[in-house]
């Protein structure tokens, strides 16, 4: 450890290295070196593997599974067994959010998410209100403590959020859309009354992720999924100062990420944020991103859809981005979420092949 870094940080680093067998990413994040790259996946949980739709069989649907801790805890750990990732991720969705705010949703098979009620006017405000994580969101809360005990120490345990503005978007548009055109339509139409619900999200998620923090989550993504569809201007205005106030205010012990999918035009901006790591789709050049990005961490960044590729062709492209991002400063990704119909040896493929070649780059 250099003798500058303060007093405190060295605490609080040793606490996590004793307490964490496998703790390659949270060593990563803080910018150290390690013997090999760290590796975990978006949407490692719930997606590919058939254990978990056997355990989602058991219950009436999602919400529920995510309702119940020891379930949600099972199938958090479920891909640390059976990929070998770096890390689990607190099974949950970005939108316990606008539940506990009062807009409640539910997943349609094969449609995605809906809910009943959205926010259009003035008079919609007053059906939503600030979450408080403690007693809106205990089930996650809960499912982490739970999830921290089960996995005694293996591997760290991410929790996560969604970014103020893609939260916002369901809200408005009720779910998902391919052009988010009634959500920018508010932002164009009804500034203000945006920036309210925006505050209030922020509010909410600030609380939450610092709860998530408390109950013993060992790091924090923020996903920005929609980001890609503002303007640089409207990105700023609209979501970058929101995500400003949620780094700010998040308890500095654990490690941030933001990923911000599709927002290329805004990372120089996003590496000044008080965060640790930056999440790269796979459109974002690796190199020009290292030198718009200074410290940070990067994390990412390869195609999902490259796993529908060959064994052979999986291995290459995996190297291919390992060594375009270099042995230090990398969390190994993909540069979105695993896709449902990809075969969990491929996604093993890529997870063995960042293990194997990055410690032979150390060499
Ligand atoms: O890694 C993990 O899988 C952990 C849990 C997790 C889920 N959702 C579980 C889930 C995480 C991190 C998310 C994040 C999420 N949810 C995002 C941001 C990341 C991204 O992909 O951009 C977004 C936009 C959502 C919203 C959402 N939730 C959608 C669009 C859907 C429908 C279909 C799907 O699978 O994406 C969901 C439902 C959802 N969230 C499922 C799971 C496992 C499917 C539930 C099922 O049918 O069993």
């Amino acid at each position: 450890m250099p003798a500058a870094f303060p007093k405190f940080r060295i605490q609080i680093d040793n606490s996590y290295t004793m307490s964490i067998q496998n703790d390659l990413i949270l060593r990563t994040a803080r910018g150290e070196k390690t013997e090999r790259t760290p590796v975990w996946l978006m949407r490692q949980a719930g997606r590919i593997l058939p254990e978990y739709r056997k355990v989602r069989a058991s219950v009436s649907g999602f919400i529920e599974l995510c309702q119940t801790p020891e379930l949600a805890a099972e199938v958090t750990i479920q891909p640390v067994d059976l990929l070998g990732v770096d890390a689990a991720i607190i099974f949950s969705d970005i939108l316990v959010i606008p539940e506990a705010m009062g807009l409640p949703y539910e997943l349609v098979e094969k449609k995605g998410p809906f809910f009943p009620n959205t926010i259009q006017t003035e008079s919609d405000l007053k059906n939503v209100r600030t979450a408080d994580a403690e007693s809106d969101l205990g089930y996650v809360l809960e499912a982490i403590r739970l999830t921290k005990k089960e996995l005694n120490g293996r591997v760290p345990l991410i929790g996560f959020a969604g970014a103020p503005w893609t939260i916002f978007s369901y809200m408005i548009e009720g779910g998902g859309s391919k052009t988010f055109s009634k959500a920018k339509k508010m932002l164009y139409t009804q500034p203000e009354l945006s920036h309210r619900l925006l505050q209030m999200i922020t509010d909410s998620t600030i609380s939450y992720l610092n709860a998530q923090i408390n109950a013993g989550a060992d790091m924090v993504q923020v996903f920005d999924s929609w980001a890609g569809i503002l303007s640089p201007a409207q990105y700023e205005t609209f979501a970058l100062s929101y995500i400003r106030q949620i780094c700010n205010a998040i308890n500095q012990e654990v490690p941030v990420t933001v990923f911000a999918k599709g927002a290329f035009f805004a990372r120089e901006e996003i590496s000044k944020l008080n965060c640790n790591t930056i999440g790269l789709d796979w459109n974002m050049d690796i190199k020009e991103s290292r030198k718009l990005a200074g410290k940070k961490i990067l994390q990412g960044n390869l195609d999902p859809c490259a796993l529908y590729g060959s064994f052979d062709e999986i291995r290459k492209q995996t190297k291919t981005m390992l060594d375009a991002f270099g042995p230090d400063k990398h969390i190994a990704n993909l540069g979105h979420g695993l896709y449902p119909d990809l075969q969990p040896d491929k996604v093993r493929c890529f997870i063995d092949t960042v293990k194997e070649y990055s410690t032979q780059m150390r060499k």
